[in-house]
Parts: structure tokens; C-alpha cells; sequence
């Protein structure tokens, strides 16, 4: 088994709690990401037989939820919204702006593995737009000059809010 005795006992407490075994995958998978930040294929397997599901399934499901990394991330995981109501906020001005603070595009982790950039199509604060998450952290009605300082707070270990 890729996954620990206790994330297995974990999984399993759920088990009892939820209706169904796919109500449990997305915190399963969130108990299994914890420790490395994203989801190798063998702790898919092995959530997946825990559950009874094929893992196909699972990691369809898995990639519909945007909490669930299937591939390694940095850090500190920044989701810039390019929905419609960010984008007429002026979300091209900050996606230019993290591009140019970052050095990478959506999609791409930084060399120094401190910031992966995630595109999302919405936040759910449209009326806030335009939006920004990092990590747990939302911001709203950001301008690209705010970028800055906003970065400035994770750009080394320990973030400062
Ligand atoms: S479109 Fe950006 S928060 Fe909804």
C-alpha cells in the first residue's frame, strides 16, 4: 500500500460517517494529498480500492475537483480567475503582471518550486471580481500593482498576514 496505516484508518472512519463510498473521495483524496501536496497514481490505486471504485473513476473524479492535484505542485498554489466577470475587471492586467513577477504562465510551477499557477473559471466572488486565491487565501478587487506586496507574503517560508 503507496498510503499509511493512518490514512487508511482515516479513510475508513468516513467510511462510517458518509452515506455512500463516493461521498468519500473527495476528503479521501484530500487525506491522501496532505503529507506530499498532490496525488501519485499508487495512492489513487490504493483510495480507489478502499472505496470499491475503479480508479478510472476516481481520477475522473479527482480531476474535477480543483483541490486535488494530480501532478506535483510548489508551495504555495496561486488560482488567478479568467472568468468572464474577472476578465472585464481587468484580469489581463494581472495575469500579465504574475506572469512578469513569476517568470512562468498558467499552468507552471516556478523553478524554485515556490509558486504553481493554476487558471480557474470562476472563484465564486464574481460580483467581487477580479479574484485571486492563493492557497486558502482569497483576494478581491485587486489591481496588477497589488500583486507585488500580495506575493511579497509568500515569497518566503513562513507567510506573513
Ligand atoms: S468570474 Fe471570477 S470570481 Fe467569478
Amino acid at each position: 500500500m503507496a498510503i499509511s496505516p493512518h490514512e487508511q484508518r482515516e479513510i475508513e472512519a468516513l467510511l462510517r460517517i458518509y452515506p455512500t463510498r463516493r461521498a468519500v473521495a473527495l476528503e479521501a483524496l484530500k487525506i491522501v494529498q496532505e503529507p506530499k501536496k498532490w496525488v501519485t497514481d499508487e495512492d489513487l490505486r490504493d483510495v480507489a480500492a478502499l472505496l470499491e471504485m475503479a480508479p478510472a473513476e476516481l481520477d475522473s473524479l479527482a480531476t474535477f475537483y480543483s483541490q486535488i492535484f494530480r501532478r506535483p505542485v510548489g508551495e504555495h498554489v496561486i488560482r488567478l480567475c479568467d472568468g468572464v466577470s474577472c476578465w472585464i475587471m481587468g484580469e489581463t492586467g494581472l495575469e500579465e503582471r504574475l506572469s512578469r513577477l513569476l517568470s512562468i504562465g498558467p499552468g507552471e510551477t516556478t523553478p524554485d518550486r515556490r509558486f504553481t499557477w493554476l487558471p480557474v473559471s470562476c472563484l465564486g466572488v464574481c460580483e467581487q471580481a477580479p479574484a485571486i486565491m492563493i492557497d486558502d487565501d482569497l483576494y478581491t478587487r485587486i489591481q496588477p500593482e497589488d500583486l507585488d506586496a500580495i506575493l511579497e507574503r509568500y515569497a518566503h517560508t513562513g507567510v506573513e498576514k
